[in-house]
């Protein structure tokens, strides 16, 4: 028997916590810093990979990072060299995610498809690129910054604005310092997240996020404002291509560089015309798409984020799934992705039925009351026979909980039913 420590608090680390709390082989779970839902809360930072470390050692804990921050900053590095067992990608090859740069040009050496592009640091450069050319196209900074750093463009002018932001007015800090000026690309997009060891990978259950703030992806992006799994956009034979094509090729092109890579491996996708692109890796699960996905597992998470840790993942069998979808439908506070009121209590949490999870994600415990504590609060998460029955499975229990400034899509899930 083992502990485990789950790094982070969103509704991505509620759902690793929930899933992991079930393994036979598991003890304890701990999640730091956690939110109104885990339990075994420990009050630690991301950021602070020293106490993490401490407390990892003496609590005897597997340790799995659930958000990008810790892991571009090298929490499996000082893990590794201290021998605390650790889930996640190296510092080194968490620059899928957190340098744009550098994994556009490492899709560029290896094939791997993705928007045809140029780096930029300096603004009259990128603004006479832009001049020149004759499609639309999306204007990134480099850094992380939230998932607020990508700009897409519907004209030259918007292009040239976006630039002014990144580049000269700073809005997203050194992550823009510098920017990718790629094309857009016109597709259907979708989420595909696999899980290495460094040498092997594994596709998980593929699913669809909802970016916009708004129904009929209207208004800015967020980070996810729903997602169900798995989609009919992906089927058998596109999966099939996604992963040879592209996990496979990444995970062996990052062996070859000597950064092989062990985790969650994220990419996001556009389908366009029936051929994959690569528009972005992430180095973790994706938020919302990990709470449908965890939902659907049939099998031990924790003997496969261990297996990945120790490159033993081709030991284990074919994970298997649920056969149901689900579909989790974010329930956010009002004025999210920008500013909202915080410190609302939330009522009829506890009526949430069987086949349902309401994960916690921006939520605090206080005095024995759940109060609203960030932007996206719950991720009311249904498994349901079909795609439909989920859609209403979710929608009812997440009709059923409310605060003063509650907001959700009433849409997640639609565009799926529309392409079976
Ligand atoms: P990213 O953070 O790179 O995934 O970008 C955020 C969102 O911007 C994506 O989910 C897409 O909806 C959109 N996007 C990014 N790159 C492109 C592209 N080359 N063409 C069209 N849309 C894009
Ligand atoms: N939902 C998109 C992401 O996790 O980056």
């Amino acid at each position: 028997m083992t502990n485990v420590l789950v790094v982070g608090s969103g509704g991505r680390e509620h759902a690793i916590s929930w899933k992991l709390s079930q393994s036979p082989k598991v003890d304890k779970v701990f999640t730091a810093p956690g939110n109104g839902g885990t339990e075994n809360n420990v009050e630690i930072s991301v950021d602070d990979l020293d106490e993490l470390a401490n407390f990892a050692a003496k609590n005897n804990c597997f340790t799995v990072v659930g958000p990008e921050a810790p892991l571009a900053a090298g929490i499996v590095d000082k893990f590794n060299q201290l021998g605390l067992k650790i889930f996640g990608p190296s510092k080194k090859a968490a620059q899928l995610e957190s340098s744009k740069i550098w994994a556009k040009e490492f899709m560029k050496r290896n094939q791997i498809p993705t928007a045809r592009f140029e780096i930029f640091d300096d603004s009259k450069k990128a603004e006479n690129y832009v001049e020149s050319l004759d499609y639309n196209v999306v204007v990134k900074a480099d850094g992380l910054a939230e998932g607020k750093g990508v700009i897409v463009c519907n004209s030259k002018e918007e292009a040239v604005s976006a630039i002014q932001t990144i580049l000269v007015e700073k809005t997203f800090g050194d992550a823009g310092n510098k920017i990718i000026i790629e094309e857009r690309i016109d597709g259907l997009e979708a989420s595909f997240i696999a899980l290495s060891d460094g040498n092997v990978a594994i596709p998980m259950a593929s699913s669809q996020d909802h970016k916009r703030i708004y129904d009929d992806d209207k208004g800015p992006n967020t980070g996810g404002m729903g997602a169900y799994s798995p989609t009919p956009i992906v089927d058998e034979i596109k999966a099939k291509k996604i992963q040879k094509e592209i996990i496979e090729k990444t995970i062996q092109s990052m062996k070859n560089e000597g950064i092989p890579f062990q985790g969650f491996i994220y990419a996001g996708i556009m389908l366009k015309d029936d051929e994959p692109y690569v528009l972005e890796f992430n180095v973790r699960m994706g938020d919302p798409e990990c709470q449908p996905i965890t939902m659907r597992m049939d099998f031990d998470l924790y003997d496969y984020l261990l297996a990945s840790s120790e490159q033993k993942l081709s030991e284990l069998p074919k994970p298997s799934w649920k056969k149901q979808s689900a579909v989790c439908v974010v329930l956010a506070s009002k004025g999210y992705p920008i500013s909202y009121p915080k410190n609302e209590e939330i009522s009829n949490l506890d009526s949430v039925s069987e086949n349902c999870q309401a994960f916690h994600a921006g939520t605090k415990s206080k005095e024995g009351k759940i109060l609203t504590n960030g932007g996206r609060v719950l991720g009311v998460t249904a498994l349901g026979d079909t795609l439909d029955l989920a859609i209403s499975n979710a929608y009812s229990e997440a009709k059923k909980i409310s605060w003063p400034h509650k907001v959700f899509r009433n849409d997640i899930g639609k565009k799926g039913l529309s392409y079976l």
